[in-house]
This record gives structure tokens, C-alpha cells and sequence, in this order.
């Protein structure tokens, strides 16, 4: 059984003109234990997507789709408040911007402490909060904080990006998830310490189980550390499969751009040379283009284009392409 199924998820801005259909019937399924990237540039709506999973996206937002399941319960049956109690108990989110996800006014330690999944805590009320501030403890050494005291005195501003980054992954885990959705996790540390990271997540998946749902632009990153992919553009659903699937034979013209520009698909070229990359920009809301929406950069593109195609499934290797690259291989 899937743990998440969500199936034709649209996210609407509700302005006072027209409204803005900014993720547009995108489906996403996780199982238990599995390790999902999700990438795409910067504004696919991969962010929207997530926080509409967690339903942490204020009422200017419109959240609508065929399926939303958890764990096999209809969620859209459910008000808002419903589903957000069952989704808060199981799922945790390690936010894109941590600076402004912790509380400014509270120390570190306090938002770690009370963070603590409490079927964890045992005996009278002053033994858990000794057992709370060791799983804080213990958590910050997990995330690479060494010199955990003086993190938990201090509040949020007084930390570096980084350091927050790395605060709020110890906030997800000490929930203990079944499933986690980090959203670009390590985007503020450096190079050589978000191996640490991702190789902690990978720990948590293997020894406990845990579900991650990986959100990322770096599309060869991600498919270090996952077994499947799902691929959006400009809010649009492009591709899923397995990873090496995608990676190795992508069947969406953008899919095959994002990996034609990873470094690792162009180690012949000389050094310093331009990576290839797709002509033009990720379009802004305010001029979605009709139909697929990478129509006005797709190299693929016909006039049937300006219709949006329909998912194809090819033994679970799944292509939203009027023209898709599946037979060139
Ligand atoms: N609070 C907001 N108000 C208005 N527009 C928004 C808001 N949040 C996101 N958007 C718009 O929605 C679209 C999708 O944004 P989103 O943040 O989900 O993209 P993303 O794929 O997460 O990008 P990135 O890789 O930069 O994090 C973008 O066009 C963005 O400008
Ligand atoms: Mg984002």
C-alpha cells in the first residue's frame, strides 16, 4: 500500500484578478521506506507542492485534487484542520528557509526540547524533561552540531544560516517521521558537509525506515541518494520512474535537458566550457503559457502542444509528452 497517493493535485493563487493555477494536476506517491526526489528548476512549484502536502499554505491558497490519500484515508473528505492533525502526527518538514520557520523569540534548546516526540518520554513530569533535553542533545550531535550547549542557549539569529539548517533537520527528526520532506536540506551549507547530511537521512531510511521525500534543483545530487524521481516544470507533472530510469533514459525533452547539463553527463568537455542548458527562463504566474507549459523552450514542440497531454504510463515509468523521447532509445 502506498503511504501518500496523490493523484491530479492542483494549488490555486487566489488574487482579486484572474486566479493563478500555479501547480497544476500533479500526482506523487511514496511507499514505505522509499526515498523520492523531487526536482525541477527553481520555480516549478516543487516548495508549493510540499507545503501543500504538509497544509502549512495560508488561505490565499487554493488546494484541490482527484485523490490526496494517506496511508489509505481519503484526506479530502476531511476540513483542513483534519487532515493537517493527521499528517502533523506522521510527517515532518525541513523547511527551504529555516530562519524563518524558528521562533525568533525562543532558544534553540526550547524548540528542540518541545519538539520531541513524547511516546518517547517515560516516568514523572521532571524525568521527561530531562529525557527532553538529552534527545535535544543527542539530536544536535546527530545533525554535526559538536558543541551542543551553546546551540541550544542561543536563538535563531544568533546562528548562521547553516547552522539553522542543520537546527531544523534535528526539529524534523525529533519527531520521528514516517515520512520527511526535505525541502533542499542543505542548500546553505557547504560543499563537503552536506554529504554528512544526506548520508544521515540515508541511515535514518535504511535502520528506521523512514520515508524521504528529497527536494532538490540538482538533479545529479539527488539521484546519489534515491530510488525514484519525479520530475515538475512551471507547476506541471513531466516524469516519475525510477531513478535510474530518468537519469539514464529520460523520456520528456526537459528531462532529457536537466540531465544533458549535469556535469557528470559532460565529462568529455573541456574545462571551463558552458554547460548545455534548455534556451530561455522558467515562466513567471502572471504568463503561464497554455497547454505544456515548457512548449515555448521545448525543442520537441508542435502546434498539439498548446493542449496539455495526458500522463503515459510505460510499466511505471510515467511521461506527460505529446512527443516524448521514448522511442529514440
Ligand atoms: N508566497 C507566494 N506568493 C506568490 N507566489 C509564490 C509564493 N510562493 C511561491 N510562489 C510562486 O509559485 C511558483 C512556484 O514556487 P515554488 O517556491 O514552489 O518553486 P520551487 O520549485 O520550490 O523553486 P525553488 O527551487 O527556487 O525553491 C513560483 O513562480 C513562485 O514565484
Ligand atoms: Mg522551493
Amino acid at each position: 500500500m502506498n503511504l501518500l497517493d496523490i493523484r491530479n493535485l492542483s494549488i490555486e493563487l487566489i488574487s482579486n484578478k484572474k486566479p493563478i493555477l500555479a501547480v497544476e494536476r500533479v500526482s506523487l506517491s511514496m511507499k514505505e521506506g522509499e526515498v523520492r526526489g523531487l526536482v525541477g528548476e527553481s520555480g516549478s512549484g516543487k516548495s508549493l507542492l510540499a507545503q501543500a502536502i504538509v497544509g502549512v499554505l495560508d488561505d490565499r491558497w487554493k488546494v484541490d485534487a482527484d485523490r490526496f490519500h494517506w496511508r489509505g484515508n481519503d484526506l479530502m473528505r476531511l476540513s483542513a484542520e483534519e487532515r493537517k492533525k493527521i499528517i502533523s502526527k506522521d510527517v515532518a518538514m525541513i523547511f527551504q528557509e529555516p530562519m524563518s520557520c524558528l521562533d525568533p523569540t525562543t532558544t534553540i534548546g526550547e524548540q528542540l526540547e518541545e519538539a520531541v516526540d513524547t511516546e518517547q518520554l517515560t516516568g514523572y513530569f521532571w524525568q521527561k524533561k530531562q529525557q527532553r533535553k538529552l534527545a535535544a542533545a543527542q539530536l544536535l550531535h546527530k545533525v554535526g552540531i559538536k558543541n551542543h550547549e551553546v546551540c541550544t542557549k542561543s536563538y535563531p539569529h544568533q546562528l548562521t544560516e547553516a547552522l539553522c539548517q542543520r537546527v531544523m533537520i534535528a526539529m524534523a527528526l525529533a519527531r520521528r517521521p514516517m515520512l520527511l520532506i526535505a525541502d533542499e536540506p542543505t542548500a546553505a551549507m557547504e560543499t563537503t558537509n552536506k554529504g554528512q547530511i544526506f548520508r544521515l537521512l540515508a541511515s535514518l531510511n535504511q535502520l528506521k525506515n523512514m520515508s524521504i521525500l528529497l527536494i532538490s534543483h540538482d538533479l545529479e545530487n539527488v539521484t546519489h541518494w534515491t530510488d525514484t524521481l519525479t520530475v515538475m516544470y512551471s507547476g506541471q507533472f513531466v516524469e516519475a520512474g525510477t531513478t535510474k530510469q530518468i537519469f539514464e533514459k529520460p523520456y520528456h525533452p526537459y528531462t532529457r535537458a536537466l540531465v544533458d547539463s549535469s556535469p557528470k553527463a559532460n565529462l568529455q568537455l573541456p574545462a571551463k566550457s558552458r554547460l548545455p542548458t534548455l534556451p530561455g527562463s522558467i515562466p513567471i504566474l502572471q504568463h503561464l503559457p497554455i497547454g505544456c507549459r515548457l512548449g515555448p523552450r521545448c525543442p520537441q514542440a508542435q502546434q498539439q502542444c498548446v493542449h496539455a497531454p495526458k500522463v503515459k504510463n510505460y510499466h511505471g515509468h510515467q511521461v506527460s509528452c505529446h512527443f516524448s523521447l521514448r522511442g529514440s532509445y
